[in-house]
C-alpha cells in the first residue's frame, strides 16, 4: 500500500505571545488517505485554523511531524515549503480571496504565474477549468460583478489551475446562502468523485455531511 497523503504525529502547536501560551492544537493524529474528502468540524477556538496553516504548509508544529506525500516538512526551509505549496496545494477561502478589478480568467491563470507558465498557456488553462466549472460566459467579469456563488466557483478554479494532489477549503460555504452553499459541496464532490483529495474545514454539520469522512475537534484535540 502507498503512503498516506497526509500524515499528522502528536502535533502540537503552541502560541506563545509572551503574556499568554494557548495549546491551540495538542496530540493531534491525523492520516488522510489520496482521494479522501474530510470534513474538519469543532466549535469556534478549537484549533481548526490552526490545523488549516499547519496541513497548508503556511505554519508548522511546535513539536510532533508533519509529512506531506512521505516527505516530512521539517526537512524543507521556508522557501521551500513555499514551493511544495505552490505545487502540491490549492486553498479555497471562506472570503473567496479574489483580487479586487480582475477578471474571473485573471484570477484563475494568477497561480500560474508563480509557477512561470507561459501566458498563453496560463489563460488558456484557466479558461479551461472555468468553463468545467461552469463560468464560461462569465471570463471578463470582476469579482464584483459576480454573485457569491460564482466568486467562489472562481476560487476553487483558481485553486485547481495548478492541478494539486490537494484542496484545502477553510469555511468554503460560510459566507454564502444555503442554496450557493450546496452548489459549492456539490461541486466539491464531483471533483472528489473524479479522484481529487480535499480537506474541508467547516463548524456546519450539515456542510460536513458533503463529505466522505468527518473529523471533530474540541480545545485543539482530536474527539470523534
Ligand atoms: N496568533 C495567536 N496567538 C495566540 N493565540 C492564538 C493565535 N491564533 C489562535 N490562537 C488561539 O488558538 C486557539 C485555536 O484558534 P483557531 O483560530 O485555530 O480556532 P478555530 O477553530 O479556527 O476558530 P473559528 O471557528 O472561530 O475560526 C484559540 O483558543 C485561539 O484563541
Ligand atoms: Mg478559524
Amino acid at each position: 500500500m502507498s503512503a498516506p497523503l497526509i500524515e499528522l504525529d502528536g502535533v502540537r502547536r503552541v502560541y506563545d505571545t509572551g503574556r499568554v501560551q494557548v495549546a491551540a492544537l495538542d496530540r493531534i493524529d491525523l492520516q488522510v488517505a489520496s482521494g479522501d474528502f474530510l470534513a474538519v468540524v469543532g466549535p469556534s477556538g478549537s484549533g481548526k485554523s490552526t490545523l488549516m496553516h499547519i496541513l497548508g504548509c503556511l505554519d508548522r508544529p511546535t513539536t510532533g511531524r508533519y509529512r506531506l506525500g512521505g516527505v516530512d516538512i521539517a526537512d524543507f526551509d521556508d522557501d521551500g515549503l513555499a514551493e511544495v505549496r505552490s505545487r502540491t496545494i490549492g486553498f479555497v477561502f471562506q472570503d473567496y480571496s479574489l483580487l479586487p478589478g480582475t477578471s474571473a480568467l485573471e484570477n484563475v491563470a494568477a497561480p500560474l504565474l508563480y509557477q512561470g507558465v507561459p501566458r498563453k498557456e496560463r489563460l488558456a488553462r484557466a479558461t479551461a477549468v472555468l468553463e468545467r466549472l461552469g463560468l464560461g460566459d462569465r471570463l471578463d467579469h470582476e469579482p464584483t460583478e459576480l454573485s457569491g456563488g460564482q466568486q467562489q466557483r472562481v476560487g476553487i478554479a483558481r485553486a485547481l489551475v495548478t492541478n494539486p494532489a490537494l484542496i484545502l477549503a477553510d469555511e468554503p460555504t460560510g459566507n454564502l446562502d444555503s442554496a450557493s452553499g450546496a452548489e459549492v459541496i456539490q461541486l466539491m464532490q464531483g471533483l472528489n468523485r473524479s479522484g481529487r483529495t480535499i480537506i474541508m474545514i467547516t463548524h456546519d454539520a450539515e456542510v460536513a455531511q458533503g463529505a466522505t469522512r468527518q473529523v471533530h475537534l474540541r480545545d485543539g484535540r482530536i474527539v470523534a
